[in-house]
This record gives structure tokens, C-alpha cells and sequence, in this order.
């Protein structure tokens, strides 16, 4: 088998009124584009070549290393392929052609519509499926079961537009043949186009074998052109990838309104409440617990953590952390087993070894705490001059008294305690009290 793919992507996606191109617009998380290439990837492809022009930067921003060719300007999509004739010049396999605005496409339909394309020994094959409410979409034009043709929108006559059967934009074929009937099409049309689709007629026409391959799962090739039907895409694809999670173990209190994105892991018999977002890379391992308006990305977490209303950026937590509500990890924090962060704790580029306990109203940023050091309520590592950060060190089994102002550089020992209210701007030692406030002053029957 000797299979390549084209993505054609070069189009400016007037409908989207975005300033961004149409293909790398975000579905549950991951740029159109980039959803169809992973579909493909599990395919056995030789090669994908997307076909670029509009805005092209930005599109090659989001994608490593891939094969494209450039359509200066968009005269259709028939004119699309064709600027990749010279690139397959010698190749004389198949070449699978798709659209970069179809990103429910499953790699199981690809294959088995390749399969058919094989095994019908067609030239071209398309893969349609029946709407109820065809508008939009190219019409399969049949005679005695066979395709014929394909009739667009724009050129349909009332009787065509009639017609269920819906083009999805994505086309096995020779590459060979290909290329010689898309030496003969015109842009004679109502929008002064080279249709990639009438390559059908002239090839019928030749009385070569034209096929289509029906889905049964007309959701699967929703083109996104509008940003509803954006929306309607990713809606899609979440629940698809919550039904995943589920079938491997995981529980949902409510599925339709937790938002999980496509490159999220979550281990089985960990529990999400409704309201939950998990976004990016992130990792989640078994028997946790995340309840309401939790977000986290690209964060990577162990087992049996419970985390309520926090927020989780680019962060490592070790098991039986138990964390919120009202708690902030922003990125490089690390969490080791069983650290506790209460309500409104906020954590920046900070270790906390096994044990930490951090319960209400903190600030710990540049710092590095030592085992089972308990941190007061309101503490605060002042780890900023307003020029340049600095770093604060504290020990093990350390007792921070509440609202100390830890101002950095700082190192306070094993064993250490600072006095509530206490602003400590020098070294601690261990085992040492540090201490530093004014006498209480007291005046007896002040206000008689
Ligand atoms: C196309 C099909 C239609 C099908 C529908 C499925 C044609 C003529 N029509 O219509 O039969 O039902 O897809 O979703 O092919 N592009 C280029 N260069 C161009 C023009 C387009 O690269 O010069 C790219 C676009 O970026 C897009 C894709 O081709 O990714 C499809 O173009 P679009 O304008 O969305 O085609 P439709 O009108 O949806
Ligand atoms: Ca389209």
C-alpha cells in the first residue's frame, strides 16, 4: 500500500470573521489542523503535504516539521491540489485529500473508506453521508447507483438541491489520475472557481470507476466553517473523549459540563465534579477527587488528591495533597506527598516536601520548604525588590507563627519558629526563635 496525504488549508475562512486562518482555530483544545494530522498519523502515511497560503506563518507556527506546498492564491480547491502536481510528479501511489475545517474525522473511517477505495478498485473515491438539511455542501449527483458528479451550493438547481447526499471534502484517489483530470477542469462557475469536485465528471466521463463510500455517522464530517459550527465541533469531540475516560474508569458527576481536552489523561476511579476544566498536557492519576471550578493545565498529578474551586498552571502534585478551595498553583510550583494548601494560598516556583501544610492566606513564591514545616496563616515570602527575585530556603519541622513576613534572601533552619506578626529580614538558625515586633503597650481603663 503506498498512501499519501493532502490537507488543504490554504483558504482565508471569510465565515469565520477571525483575524487568525480557519485550520488552527482551537477544537476542544487542539488547532483543526493538528486534530486531522494526529487522525492521519494512525493511518499508515507515507507523507502529509499540506497545501498553505493564507497567513501560512501562523498555521506552520503550530505544527513541527511538516511537508507543504504554497497556493499564492486561492482560485479553488481543484487549483489547491494541483500546486502539489509537481511535488508527486514520480509518485504513483494513492493520495488521500482532505479538508483542514473537518476535525471529527476518525482514523477508523479513513481506513475503512481506504479499504473500500482498494477494494472497489476505484479511481476516486468520496466519502459522503446523507443530511437531512443538506445546505452548504456539495450534492452526489447519482445514475443507477452511480456517481456521476458532484454539483456545489452555488450551482444547484432545485431538483439537485434536493439531493441528500452531502460531499465531506475528503477523497481517496490515483494520484496519476488525479492530476490528469485536473489538467482539464475550468473555473467556469458561479464563483470563478477550480472545483477540486469536478474532477468526477470528466473522470465518469472517461468511464473511469468513480465510488462513494457512505458514513452511516453524518456527524463525523462536519465542516467548520462558522464559529458555531466551531463550537459544535468541539462539543463533539469532548464528549467523545469524556466517553473514553469514562470507558476506562473514570467518573464523571456530570459529563456534559465538565470540559476535558483532548491531550488530558485522568486515571480510573478518579471523580470529577461538574464545572471542571482540564486543559494542555495534563496528567491525573487514580482516586483523586476535583470538585467545581477547578482548572488545570498542563499540570501533572499523582493518585488520591482532592482539590477543590483551584486554579493549576504548568505544576507537579504528589499523592494525598489535598488542596483548596481558593487555591493557586502557578507554574513550577511542586507539590510532594501529602502537602495540604488551604484556602487562598497562592504557590509560585516553590517546593514543598512531604508534609507541608500551608492552610489560609499565603504567599509562598521562590521558596523551598522543608518537610513537615507548618506555614501560619497570612505568611508572606516578600521574594520581590522590584527589580530582581529572590529565593527563600526553610527548613525542616519549621513553625512560620501566622503574618510573618519572610523577606528574601532568606534561610531560616530545621526546627525554627518565628513569632506571629514578625517581619524577619536575617537567617534563622536552627532550633532558634526569631522574634521581632514592639512591646505590647497597655493602658489600663483607656476608655473610661
Ligand atoms: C467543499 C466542497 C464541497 C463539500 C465541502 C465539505 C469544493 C468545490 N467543494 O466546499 O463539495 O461538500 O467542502 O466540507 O471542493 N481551500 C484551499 N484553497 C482554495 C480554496 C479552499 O486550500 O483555493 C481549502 C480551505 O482552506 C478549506 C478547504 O479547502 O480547508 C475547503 O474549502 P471551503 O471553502 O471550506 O469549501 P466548501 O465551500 O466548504
Ligand atoms: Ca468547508
Amino acid at each position: 500500500m503506498r498512501l499519501k496525504s493532502l490537507i488543504l488549508a490554504a483558504g482565508k475562512g471569510t465565515r469565520m470573521k477571525s483575524d487568525l486562518p480557519k485550520v488552527i482555530h482551537k477544537v476542544n483544545g487542539i488547532p483543526m489542523v493538528k486534530k486531522i494530522l494526529n487522525e492521519l498519523n494512525k493511518l499508515n502515511v507515507e507523507e502529509n503535504i499540506l497545501i498553505l497560503g493564507h497567513k501560512k506563518e501562523l498555521i506552520l507556527n503550530e505544527l513541527e516539521d511538516i511537508k507543504y506546498v504554497t497556493q499564492e492564491q486561492q482560485l479553488g480547491t481543484g487549483h489547491a491540489v494541483l500546486q502539489a502536481k509537481e511535488l508527486l510528479k514520480d509518485y504513483n501511489g494513492d493520495v488521500m485529500i482532505l479538508c483542514g475545517d473537518t476535525p471529527l474525522l476518525r482514523s477508523e473511517t479513513l481506513k475503512e473508506m481506504y479499504d473500500y477505495h482498494k477494494k472497489t478498485k476505484s479511481i476516486t473515491t468520496i466519502l459522503t453521508s446523507i443530511y437531512e438539511k443538506p445546505f452548504g455542501y456539495g450534492r452526489i449527483v447519482k445514475e443507477n447507483k452511480n456517481v456521476v458528479g458532484i454539483i456545489e451550493e452555488k450551482e444547484a438547481s432545485d431538483e439537485i438541491k434536493k439531493i441528500k447526499e452531502v460531499n465531506a471534502g475528503v477523497y481517496c484517489c490515483d494520484s496519476s489520475e488525479l492530476f490528469k483530470a485536473l489538467d482539464k477542469i475550468t473555473n467556469e462557475n458561479e464563483k470563478g472557481e477550480y472545483y477540486l469536485t469536478d474532477i468526477v465528471k470528466i473522470q465518469v466521463s472517461e468511464n473511469k470507476k468513480v465510488s462513494s463510500f457512505i458514513l452511516d455517522n453524518n456527524e463525523e464530517i462536519l465542516g467548520v466553517n462558522s464559529k458555531i459550527e466551531l463550537a459544535k465541533a468541539s462539543k463533539v469531540l469532548r464528549k467523545r473523549k469524556n466517553n473514553e475516560l469514562m470507558e476506562n474508569g473514570v467518573i464523571f458527576m456530570d459529563p456534559e459540563t465538565t470540559y476535558i481536552e483532548e491531550n488530558v489523561q485522568v486515571g480510573k476511579d478518579t471523580l470529577l465534579y461538574p464545572t471542571v476544566i482540564l486543559q494542555g498536557n495534563t496528567k491525573i492519576g487514580e482516586k483523586c477527587e476535583i470538585i467545581g471550578n477547578t482548572r488545570i493545565i498542563n499540570s501533572n498529578l499523582g493518585n488520591s488528591i482532592t482539590i477543590e474551586s483551584s486554579v493549576i498552571e504548568d505544576s507537579i502534585i504528589e499523592d494525598l495533597v489535598t488542596m483548596g478551595p481558593f487555591a493557586h498553583l502557578r507554574p513550577k510550583s511542586h507539590l510532594k506527598n501529602k502537602v495540604h494548601i488551604g484556602n487562598f494560598v497562592e504557590v509560585k516556583k516553590s517546593t514543598l516536601e512531604p508534609g507541608v501544610k500551608a492552610g489560609h492566606l499565603t504567599y509562598l513564591g521562590n521558596a523551598t520548604i522543608g518537610k513537615d514545616t507548618n506555614i501560619g496563616a497570612g505568611t508572606i515570602t516578600c521574594n520581590y525588590d522590584g527589580t530582581n527575585k529572590f529565593n527563600t530556603i526553610i527548613g525542616e519541622n519549621v513553625f512560620i507563627g501566622s503574618s510573618s513576613m519572610l523577606v528574601a534572601p532568606l534561610t531560616i533552619g530545621d526546627k525554627a519558629l518565628t513569632g506571629a506578626g514578625s517581619v524577619i529580614t536575617k537567617d534563622v538558625p536552627a532550633n532558634a526563635l526569631a522574634v521581632e515586633r514592639t512591646k505590647q503597650l497597655t493602658k489600663l481603663k483607656w476608655r473610661k
